[in-house]
């Protein structure tokens, strides 16, 4: 299962409940393209620039997507390769995070760790970047929830419930 969404609408802390609840093991790309260039995403974003970490971040998906029982948390950008958006709809039950921007907003101000973000105006920002982003994560999704204000654990129940009506529904076609 793979978790999408912006930035801020909480895929590893719900991944991480996810996979508690399942007893399955829980992945990030971003923690994977870290691993593998021994950098952190913001100096590889310095470095070497969007398109690199784009390269890195499709190899993290690939490489994870052939793994079983797993709750996959994506980066937010995933969705900007076509191909991925392909990977994520094929190859898994693929979730769709929401939160309004107000949260999203309160949420990515806690930290400053996402060169995207580090801009004049931030909020601005995260307003372009969801109008272009909605509809790809649109594309790739299965299932949309929100997490504006719900728990987290509830939030993870109502998605292992739709989780198993897709893999029911699968394995009767
Ligand atoms: C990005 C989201 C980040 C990380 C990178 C780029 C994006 O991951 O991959 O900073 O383009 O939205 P999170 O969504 O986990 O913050």
């Amino acid at each position: 299962m793979a978790l999408i969404g912006f930035m801020g609408s909480g895929k590893s802390s719900i991944g991480r409940n996810l996979a508690r609840k399942l007893n399955w093991k829980f992945a990030d790309t971003d923690q994977l393209v870290v691993e593998r260039t021994g950098r952190e995403i913001s100096e590889i974003f310095a470095q070497e620039g969007e398109a690199f970490f784009r390269e890195q971040e499709q190899l993290a998906l690939h490489s994870l997507l052939r793994g079983s029982r797993q709750i996959i948390a994506t980066g937010g950008g995933i969705v900007l390769l076509p191909e991925n958006l392909e990977l994520l709809h094929e190859k898994s039950f693929a979730v769709w995070l929401t939160a309004s921007e107000e949260v999203i907003y309160e949420r990515v101000s806690r930290n400053d760790q996402r060169p995207l973000l580090r801009t004049q105006n931030p909020r601005e920002t995260i307003a372009a970047l969801l109008a272009e982003r909605q509809p790809l994560y649109e594309s790739a999704a299965h299932f949309k929830i929100d997490t504006s204000a719900q728990l987290h654990g509830e939030i993870a129940n109502q998605i292992i419930s739709e989780a198993r009506r897709f893999f029911c529904a699968k394995t009767n076609v």
